[in-house]
C-alpha cells in the first residue's frame, strides 16, 4: 500500500544481500499473508555476498561432528563467542545448506555424487561446502531467484535507508529512505524491522569489501541508541592482492597452497602453527595448522615477517608469496578457477607457473549491532542479522566460511522472530512516523543542500584522513598511543563532517550525496572501533595490543558495548559477560596437539 511517499508493509528488511533475502523468505513462509519490504541501496544481486569465494561451513560428513564445528568456532573466536549462539548456529547449519541446494545452489560434488567439502583455517576437519570458488555468487542467485517466487516480497531497490523510525511506544516501525532515482525521502513503515546491511570494511583503506560496505545499518542502529558490540575486532584476511585488495580465497590454501617469504621459506613453521609436511604428502594440506591456521594468527605472522625484513617489497607495499604451483593446472582449474582468473587479471601472473603476491587485507568486522540469541536488539521490534549484527558467534576472530552460513541461519531466525513480533504488535502511529521521515528529509537537505557551495570540507579529504587514522591506529597491531590518535582524528573528522561541502545539488542518482551519507556511517563505525579498542587493555584474537600482550579473562571475557552520544562526545563503553556453557576458556593451540585429525 503506498500513500504518496509513505509505504506500509508488515515487516521491513533493510539490506538485500544474503541475510536480507534469507530473512525475506523466512517471513514470506512464516506468514504468507504478510507483505515484506526489502529495502536496499543497490539491486540485490550487487550486494557484497555475491563476491564471496571459498565456501560456507556446515558439518555433514561422517568423519565430522557438530561438537568439532562448535569447538573450532569457539576456540577460533578466542573464547569471546557466545556458546549458546554457536551451538544454535552449528545445529541449524546443515539444514540451511541442504535447503539452499533445494533452492538451486549448485554445490560442488565428489565423484560419488556426495557434497564436496574442503578444509578452511582453524578447522579440525574439512567442512566447507563450496561452488567452485564463486560460492557467494551462486548462493545469492539461489536466494534471489527464490524470493521472486513470493508475490508478497516487495523490493525497494536503490533506496538508501538513513534513519530508523521509532513509534511513541519505543518500538521500531520502519525507516526513512531516499529513493535514489528521484531523491524523494520515503517513510517505509512496518510492524517490525530487520537490519541486514553487511559490514563496514570501508572504514579502512585496503579491504576486500566492495565500495558499498560502509556500515550504514550499524551506524543507523548506533544513532538510534542500540550499542555496537565488539567493534574492536577487525578481521584481516591473510591473502589479498596488493594494490586492489581483491581476495585470494582461503580455499587456495585449503586446496594445498603454501605461504613463503622472500627466501622461499614456509615461515609459518616459526610461529607455533605446526611443522610443514611435504606438499606431495597425501595428508597435505594440514588441518588446523600452518597455512590452515586461523586468520588472525596468519595476518600477525605476516607483520612479524615484515618486521624481520623477510617480506618482499613491491610498488604496492610488502608482500609474501602464495605458491600454488605444486597443485598443477588441472586442480587449479577445477577447484579454484576464479583464483587463476583474478591473479591473471589483477596481478598479471599465472598461478600455474608463478607464485601470487599477497598481503593481509581488511575483510570482516566481527562486531556489529548488539543482538541477543533471537537476533533481537534492545529496541523492541528491531532485529539484525548477517555481518552487520553481532550475535555473537565470531567473537574475537571469525573462522573462514562461517559467515555465509551465519547469514542463512540468522537471516532465517531473525525473519521468524520479526514476523512473530509483527503478528503480536500490529498497531502503530502512522502520522508520528511520517513526521519523523519528513524531519529526516529536512535534516538531509539542511546538512548537504542548504550549506554554501564553496569553502567547506571535501568528502575525499575526510575519507582519506579517516582511512589513514584507522590503518595506522587500529590495524593488526595497536597500542594505547595509536588508538588514542585514531580516536582523536575520528572526533576531529566528526566535527569537520558538519561542514562537508557537496557540489551536486541534483536529485536523481546524486552519487555525491550518497558518498556523503556513507562517510557519516563510516565515521560512526570508526568511532566505535577505535574507542572499544582503546578500552580493551588485553590482546585477544584479532585485537592485538603491543602494550597489553596477554589475554585477560578476568577482566575481559566480556563483550564491549559502544553507546553513541547524541552531543557528539566520545561513546560510552560498557561490558557484558560472554555466555560460556560447556567449553571453558582455554589456550588456543594449532599444529601438533591441537586435536588435529589425519585420515
Ligand atoms: O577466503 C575466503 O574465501 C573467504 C571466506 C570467508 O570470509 O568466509
Amino acid at each position: 500500500m503506498s500513500h504518496g511517499t509513505t509505504h506500509q508493509h508488515d515487516v521491513i528488511i533493510i539490506g538485500g544481500g544474503g541475510a536480507g533475502l534469507r530473512a525475506s523468505i523466512a517471513i514470506a513462509q512464516e506468514n504468507p499473508s504478510f507483505s515484506v519490504a526489502c529495502v536496499s541501496k543497490v539491486y540485490p544481486m550487487r550486494s557484497h555476498t555475491v563476491t564471496a569465494e571459498g565456501g560456507a561451513a556446515a558439518s555433514i560428513k561422517p568423519n565430522d561432528t557438530l561438537e568439532d564445528h562448535i569447538y573450532d568456532t569457539i576456540s577460533g573466536a578466542d573464547w569471546l563467542a557466545d556458546q549458546d549462539a554457536v551451538e544454535y548456529f552449528v545445529n541449524q547449519a546443515p539444514a540451511e545448506m541442504i535447503q539452499l541446494e533445494h533452492w538451486g545452489c549448485p554445490w560442488s560434488r565428489e565423484p560419488d555424487g556426495s557434497v564436496a567439502v574442503r578444509p578452511f583455517g582453524g578447522m579440525k576437519i574439512e567442512r566447507t561446502w563450496f561452488a567452485a570458488d564463486k560460492t557467494g555468487f551462486h548462493m545469492l542467485h539461489s536466494l534471489f531467484q527464490t524470493t521472486l517466487k513470493y508475490d508478497n516480497i516487495v523490493r525497494y531497490d536503490e533506496h538508501f535507508a538513513t534513519r530508523l523510525l521509532i513509534d511513541d511506544d519505543g518500538r521500531c516501525r520502519g525507516c526513512a529512505a531516499i529513493e535514489l532515482q528521484t531523491g524523494r525521502v520515503k517513510a517505509i513503515l512496518g510492524k517490525s524491522v530487520i537490519i541486514c546491511t553487511g559490514g563496514a570494511g570501508r572504514v579502512f583503506p585496503f579491504t576486500t569489501n566492495g565500495a558499498i560496505k560502509t556500515g550504514d545499518g550499524m551506524a543507523m542502529a548506533y544513532r538510534a541508541g542500540v550499542a555496537l558490540k565488539d567493534m574492536e575486532f577487525i578481521q584481516y584476511h591473510p591473502t589479498g592482492l596488493p594494490g586492489t585488495g581483491i581476495l585470494i580465497t582461503e580455499a587456495s590454501r585449503g586446496e594445498g597452497g603454501i605461504l613463503i617469504n622472500k627466501d622461499g621459506y614456509r615461515y609459518l613453521q616459526d610461529y607455533d602453527l605446526g611443522q610443514p609436511l611435504d606438499v606431495s604428502d597425501p595428508g597435505h594440506p594440514q588441518k588446523r595448522a600452518m597455512e590452515l591456521g586461523p586468520r588472525d594468527k596468519l595476518s600477525q605472522c605476516f607483520i612479524k615477517e615484515r618486521w624481520a625484513g623477510r617480506t618482499i617489497e613491491t610498488r604496492d607495499g610488502h608482500v609474501v608469496h602464495l605458491d600454488l604451483r605444486h597443485l598443477g593446472e588441472a586442480k587449479i582449474d577445477k577447484r579454484i578457477p576464479f583464483v587463476r582468473e583474478l591473479a591473471r587479471s589483477y596481478a598479471g601472473i599465472d598461478p600455474v607457473h608463478q607464485p601470487i603476491p599477497v598481503r593481509p587485507v581488511v575483510h570482516y568486522v566481527m562486531g556489529g549491532i548488539d543482538v541477543d540469541s533471537n537476533s533481537a536488539t534492545t529496541i523492541p521490534g528491531l532485529y539484525a542479522a548477517g555481518e552487520c549484527a553481532c550475535v555473537s558467534i565470531n567473537g574475537a576472530n571469525r573462522l573462514g566460511s562461517n559467515s555465509l552460513t551465519e547469514l542463512l541461519v540468522f537471516g532465517a531466525q531473525a525473519g521468524k522472530h520479526a514476523a512473530r513480533f509483527a503478528m503480536d504488535h500490529p498497531d502503530y502511529n502512522v502520522a508520528a512516523l511520517e513526521t519523523q521521515a519528513e524531519d529526516e528529509g529536512a535534516r538531509v537537505r539542511r546538512a548537504f543542500f542548504d550549506a554554501p557551495r564553496k569553502g567547506g570540507e571535501r568528502i575525499v579529504t575526510l575519507r582519506t584522513e579517516l582511512h589513514e587514522a584507522m590503518e595506522n591506529g587500529a590495524g593488526i597491531y595497536r597500542d594505547a598511543e595509536s588508538l588514542e590518535a585514531a580516536c582523536a582524528t575520528v572526533a576531529d573528522l566528526r566535527e569537520r563532517y558538519r561542514k562537508l561541502n557537496i557540489d551536486d545539488r541534483t536529485h536523481s542518482f546524486n552519487t555525491e550525496l550518497t558518498a556523503a551519507l556513507e562517510l557519516g556511517s563510516l565515521i560512526d563505525c570508526a568511532e566505535a572501533m577505535a574507542h572499544s579498542g582503546l578500552q580493551r587493555t588485553e590482546s585477544r584474537g584479532s585485537h592485538q595490543r603491543l602494550d597489553h600482550k596477554e589475554r585477560n579473562d578476568e577482566e575481559f571475557l566480556a563483550h564491549s558495548l559502544a553507546f553513541h552520544q547524541a552531543d557528539g562526545s566520545a561513546p560510552q563503553i560498557e561490558y557484558k559477560p560472554v555466555t560460556i556453557t560447556r567449553w571453558p576458556p582455554g589456550a588456543r593451540t594449532y599444529g601438533a596437539g591441537s586435536g588435529l585429525k589425519r585420515e
